[in-house]
C-alpha cells in the first residue's frame, strides 16, 4: 500500500524510504515489511468480523517476537501451531489467554506448555490428544478450554497441498463417519477440559464465500444435532465457531479476492442464518486468517547477479535472471505453481520487455522464484528487484539449503527502518555443529 516509484529515476520507496537505501543497509535477500500496513490489516480485519479478538492472526504465515506484539497492540487473538511459534509469541509478550493452540500431532510438551501458560483453548484434532490433554490439565490442577476440529467434508478451490477440509487428509474429526460427535461426547465426559465450541479450517488462497458457508452450514448443523442429543444444557457452553483461515490474497495483477468485509458479512450472516433454522442460539463466530494479514505488505528484494539469454527454440529466446536467493526463501513457486509479480525497483528502464524467468541460486532447476515475468530487455547484475505480497509463507517456511543463511527482515514505517530478525551468518549455520 504504501510503495511509490519516484518518476525520474525509476527508484521505489516503501513507507518513505528508497529500496535501494533499504538494500545498502541490510543487504539483499531483504524482507521488507510496511508495518502500517500489516497493522492495518488487522484493523480491517477486526472491524469487518465485529471485535479484534474474534480474529486469531495465524502466526504460522510470519512470526517474530515483534510481529507478536503488534498482533497483541492490535487487540487480535493469535493462532500457534507448535511449541515454537507459542514460545516466540510468549517471547514478545503475547497474552496467553489469546492465544489458541492448534496442531493435528502435538507433542506432550507442547501440550504442557499450552496448559501452563494459560492458552485461551487448544483445538483438539483427534481422539489420543483428548486424552493426553485431559490428563495434562488433570495435572496442573486446571481446566483446559477446547475447540473440536471438524472436517467438513468440503472441497476447497485451492491447491492440493494447501486444502484441508476434504475427507481424505490428516486434520481434523470427520463428520461424515460420526467421528466428530464420538468427540463431542468423549469431551465432555472429561473432568478437565470445558467444550466451548467447534472449529474447521477448509483450506487457504481461497476466494469465493461458499466453501466457508458450506463449512458453516455442515459445522452448525452438527451443533444442532449434538444439542438434540445431549441436550441443551449440555452444549450451551459451546459458544464458538471458528470458520479457521484461508482468505485470498492478490499476488498478480489478475487475481482479484473478495474485500474482506463483503466476505465476513456473508459468513456472520450465514451463522446467523443457519443458527436460527437449526433452531440454536447463534455461536460467536472466530476466524484465523494468516496471509490475508501478513502477505501483501511485504516485499523481498534480491540483487541481480547473472543474466542469461537462453535459446528456446527457432526465434524465441528467455532471459534467465538470477537473483541472490532463492528457493530458501520463498519455496511456494516451486512448492505450489505460485504466481508473484516482479519489478525492478533501483531505477527506470525504458527497454523493451522481455519474457523472463528469476531464478534462484539454488543447486536445482526448479528454483524459480517467478516463472515468466516481463522484465526490461536490459536487465543487469547489480538491479534490485522487489518481488511483492511475500509477507506470507516464504519466511516461515524458508531454510538453509545449499546453506544459505536465511535472509534479514526489517519493518519500515513513516521513514523510518528497524530490523526484526537479522540476516543469518556462516556464524549461525555453524553454531549447531558440535565438536
Ligand atoms: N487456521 C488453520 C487451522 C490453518 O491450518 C491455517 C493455514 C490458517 C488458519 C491460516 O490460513 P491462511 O489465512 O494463512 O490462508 N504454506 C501454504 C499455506 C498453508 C496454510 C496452512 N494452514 C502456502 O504457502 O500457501
Amino acid at each position: 500500500r504504501n510503495a511509490e516509484r519516484d518518476p525520474a529515476s525509476g527508484i521505489v520507496t516503501v513507507a518513505g524510504i528508497p529500496v535501494t537505501e533499504l538494500a545498502a543497509q541490510y543487504g539483499t535477500p531483504l524482507f521488507v515489511i510496511d508495518e502500517d500496513d500489516f497493522r492495518s490489516r488487522c484493523r480491517d480485519m477486526a472491524a469487518a468480523f465485529g471485535a479484534p479478538d474474534r480474529v486469531h492472526y495465524a502466526s504460522k504465515a510470519f512470526l517474530s517476537s515483534h510481529i507478536a506484539r503488534w498482533v497483541a497492540e492490535e487487540g487480535l487473538s493469535l493462532d500457534v501451531a507448535s511449541g515454537g511459534e507459542l514460545a516466540v509469541a510468549l517471547h514478545g509478550g503475547f497474552p496467553p489467554e489469546r492465544i489458541a493452540l492448534h496442531g493435528n500431532n502435538k507433542s506432550e510438551a507442547e501440550l504442557e506448555a499450552a496448559v501452563r501458560h494459560g492458552v485461551g483453548h487448544v483445538v483438539i484434532d483427534s481422539m489420543i490428544e483428548i486424552d493426553r490433554l485431559d490428563s495434562v490439565a488433570d495435572r496442573h490442577g486446571a481446566v483446559q478450554d477446547v475447540l473440536i476440529r471438524v472436517t467438513v467434508g468440503v472441497e476447497a478451490h485451492t491447491h492440493e497441498f494447501i486444502a484441508t477440509a476434504h475427507e481424505d487428509q490428516k486434520f481434523g474429526f470427520s463428520l461424515a463417519d460420526g467421528s466428530a460427535m464420538e468427540a463431542i461426547r468423549r469431551v465432555l465426559a472429561t473432568d478437565h477440559l470445558r467444550l466451548v465450541g467447534l472449529h474447521s479450517h477448509i483450506g487457504s488462497q481461497i476466494f469465493e464465500a461458499d466453501g466457508f458457508e458450506l463449512a458453516a452450514h455442515r459445522v452448525i448443523s452438527l451443533l444442532r444435532d449434538a444439542t438434540a442429543e445431549l441436550g441443551a444444557a449440555r452444549t450451551a457452553q459451546l459458544g464458538t465457531v471458528d470458520l479457521g483461515g484461508g482468505f485470498g490474497i492478490a499476488y498478480v495483477p489478475s487475481d482479484d479476492p473478495p474485500p474482506i468485509a463483503e466476505l465476513a458479512a456473508k459468513l456472520l450472516a450465514i451463522v446467523e442464518s443457519e443458527s436460527k433454522q437449526a433452531g440454536i442460539s447463534a455461536p460467536r463466530l472466530t476466524v484465523e486468517p494468516g496471509r490475508a494479514i501478513a502477505g501483501p505488505g511485504t516485499i523481498t528484494v534480491y540483487e541481480v547477479g547473472t543474466v542469461k539469454d537462453v535459446r528456446l527454440g527457432s526465434a524465441a529466446r528467455r532471459k534467465y535472471v538470477s537473483v541472490d536467493g532463492g528457493m530458501s526463501d520463498n519455496i511456494r513457486t516451486s512448492l505450489y505453481d505460485a504466481e508473484y509479480d516482479v519489478r525492478v525497483v533501483s531505477r527506470r528502464s525504458d527497454a523493451e520487455p522481455m519474457v523472463s524467468r528469476i531464478v534462484g541460486k539454488h543447486c536445482e532447476t526448479g528454483d524459480i522464484v517467478i516463472r515468466n515475468a516481463w522484465m526490461p530487455a536490459d536487465i543487469a547484475s547489480g538491479d534490485l528487484l522487489a518481488v511483492a505480497a511475500t509477507g506470507a509463507y516464504c519466511y516461515s517456511m524458508s531454510s538453509r539449503y545449499n546453506m544459505l543463511g536465511r535472509p534479514a527482515v526489517v519493518a519500515v514505517r513513516d521513514g523510518q527502518s528497524r530490523l526484526l530478525l537479522r540476516r543469518e551468518t556462516v556464524e549461525d549455520l555453524l553454531s549447531l555443529e558440535v565438536e
